[in-house]
C-alpha cells in the first residue's frame, strides 16, 4: 500500500485521481478547512463521498494539526499562491520564518516532520513568475525549501486540454522525491534534457516534443544556499518545465505532444445522459430587466462583448476601460476555458452554451462543471448550495491528470520497494553466510 496524506483536500480531486489510478493508494489522512466561512461544504462533500471517519478527515486549520499528521509515503495537495517571502525570526540569528498564514510554510512543516518519500503539489502557473516586483522569487523560495529538506524536484506546467481532456486549465505540478530514493539516484545519472524528455516523472504520461520553444531559452543555474538570500535578492525566469538534481536548476520551455482534446460539446452530451433535459432555471432570461435596463441575455451579451468605455476612478480621474470580446456562446467543438470559482455568479467568465436539445442559450449545470474536471456526476450534490458547487469545481483540479500521475507514482513506488526488498534479501543472505 502507498500511504497518502492529502492536504487542502477540497472536495477530494487528488484522492479521486489516485484511487482511479490504483487500489494501492491508501489515504490515511485528509485535511480541509475553509477559513472564510462557518459552514464547511467542501469538507462535508469530501467526507460523504469517501465515507471518511473523523480520524481520517480533519476539518481544522492545517496550522493546528501539524503534530497529528502520521508518517506517510506520499504527500499531496493543491494550495494557494501567496507571498512566500521569508524573514529572519526575531528570536534567533539562524531562524527563518515565512509570513503567518502562508500555507506553503505549513506544508514545509509537515514535510520537515514526516519526510515523505514523494510529494505532489499543484498550484496556479502564475506561481512561477510571482511576485511581479521580483520575478520567480516565490517559486525559488519553494524550490530552495524543498531542496534544503533533501529533495530532488521536477515541475511541469500542464494544460489539461493538451493531453486529451475537456478543459483548458493550466496548472503547475511539482513532484519532489527524497534524496535517498532509488528514483533520485537514477535521476542523478541522466542529463537534464533526458530527464525532461524521457526519464523524469512527467515524461511518460505527459510527452513533450524534442524541440523546445526557442523564444524561451533553456537555463541552468544554482539557487543561493541561504533561504533569506533567495527571498531578499534572488529572481529567476522559470520556464514551463524544470528539474533540480544535485543542487542545479535546469529549466526549459517544452512543447506538448498533444492528444486530441475532449470538447465541451462532448461533455454536454455526457451530461445529458445523467441529467436529461436541462432545467429552465439555467437558461438566460429574456423577461426581467436589471438596474441597467438589460435582460439577463442582454447583460451577458454586454459582459462578453468588446468594450471601450470612459470611466471615472474614485479619485475623479477619467480613463478608458477596454477589454476584448469573448465567445458568446462558447464553442462546443473545442475544450472549455478554465473554470473559475466565480463560474456560478453569472459574470463575464461564466460559460454560456447553446443547449443541444433546445438550441437556446444557458449557463452550465453543476454536473457539466463536474464532468469538465473529471469528477463523477453529482459529486458535489452533498447538500451544499448550488453556487457553492460551482465554487468547489473552480477550486478543484482535472482529476484525470492526477490519475495519470498516480500511474507513474505506483511504478516508482513499486521499484523502490522491490529494490529495498532485494537489498534486504542480500543482507540476510550475507548474514547467513
Ligand atoms: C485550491 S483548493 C484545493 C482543491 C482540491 N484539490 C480539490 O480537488 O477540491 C485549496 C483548499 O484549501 C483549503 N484551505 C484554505 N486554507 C486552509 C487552511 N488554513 N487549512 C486547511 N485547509 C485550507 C480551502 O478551503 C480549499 O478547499
Amino acid at each position: 500500500m502507498i500511504n497518502v496524506v492529502e492536504l487542502f483536500a477540497g472536495v477530494g480531486g487528488f484522492r479521486l485521481g489516485l484511487e482511479k489510478s490504483s487500489k494501492k493508494y491508501n489515504i490515511t489522512l485528509a485535511n480541509q478547512w475553509e477559513p472564510s466561512t462557518k459552514s464547511q461544504p467542501a469538507f462535508d462533500c469530501y467526507k460523504k463521498n469517501f465515507n471518511s471517519t473523523d480520524d481520517e478527515a480533519i476539518n481544522e486549520d492545517i496550522a493546528d494539526i501539524i503534530g497529528l499528521i502520521p508518517e506517510h509515503d506520499l504527500l499531496v495537495g493543491g494550495f494557494p499562491c501567496q507571498d512566500y517571502s521569508v524573514a529572519r525570526t526575531l528570536a534567533g540569528e539562524m531562524g527563518i520564518e515565512g509570513h503567518k498564514g502562508v500555507l506553503f510554510f505549513e506544508i514545509m512543516k509537515v514535510i520537515n516532520r514526516t519526510k515523505p518519500k514523494f510529494i505532489l503539489l499543484e498550484n496556479v502557473d502564475r506561481l512561477l513568475k510571482s511576485p511581479s516586483t521580483q520575478r520567480g522569487r516565490d517559486f525559488s523560495v519553494m524550490l530552495a525549501s524543498l531542496q534544503k529538506q533533501g529533495y530532488g524536484i521536477e515541475w511541469r506546467v500542464i494544460n489539461a486540454a493538451e493531453y486529451g481532456f475537456a478543459q483548458r486549465r493550466r496548472r503547475v505540478f511539482i513532484f519532489a522525491y527524497r534524496e535517498d530514493t532509488n528514483f533520485y539516484k537514477e535521476q542523478q545519472k541522466h542529463n537534464f534534457q533526458d530527464i525532461i524528455h524521457q526519464k523524469g516523472f512527467f515524461a511518460k504520461e505527459f510527452p513533450v516534443k524534442d524541440e523546445h520553444n526557442e523564444k524561451h531559452p533553456d537555463k541552468e543555474f544554482e539557487l543561493p544556499s541561504n533561504l533569506l538570500d533567495v527571498s531578499d535578492n534572488f529572481s529567476a525566469k522559470y520556464n514551463n518545465s524544470g528539474v533540480i538534481v544535485n543542487g542545479v536548476v535546469y529549466t526549459a520551455e517544452t512543447l506538448p505532444v498533444e492528444t486530441t482534446p475532449t470538447t465541451l460539446g462532448e461533455i454536454l452530451e455526457q451530461a445529458r445522459e445523467f441529467q436529461g433535459q436541462v432545467d429552465e432555471k439555467y437558461y438566460l432570461k429574456n423577461d426581467k430587466k436589471n438596474k441597467k435596463g438589460r435582460t439577463e441575455y442582454e447583460e451577458m451579451e454586454y459582459q462578453k462583448g468588446a468594450k471601450k468605455e470612459k470611466r471615472v476612478s474614485k479619485t475623479g480621474h477619467e480613463y478608458y476601460y477596454t477589454e476584448g470580446s469573448m465567445a458568446f456562446p462558447e464553442r462546443l467543438d473545442m475544450p472549455s476555458r478554465t473554470m473559475l470559482t466565480s463560474e456560478g455568479t453569472k459574470n463575464r467568465s461564466s460559460h454560456v452554451v447553446k443547449d443541444l436539445d433546445t438550441s437556446r442559450l444557458r449557463f452550465l449545470t453543476p454536473i457539466e462543471c463536474e464532468l469538465l474536471n473529471g469528477f463523477d456526476p453529482d459529486w458535489t450534490n452533498s447538500g451544499m448550495p448550488e453556487r457553492t458547487r460551482y465554487f468547489c469545481m473552480g477550486n478543484a483540479l482535472v482529476v484525470d491528470l492526477i490519475e495519470k500521475m498516480g500511474n507513474q507514482i505506483v511504478d516508482l513506488y513499486t521499484k523502490e520497494t522491490t529494490i529495498y526488498q532485494e537489498k534486504n534479501n542480500e543482507v540476510q543472505q550475507m548474514s547467513i553466510l
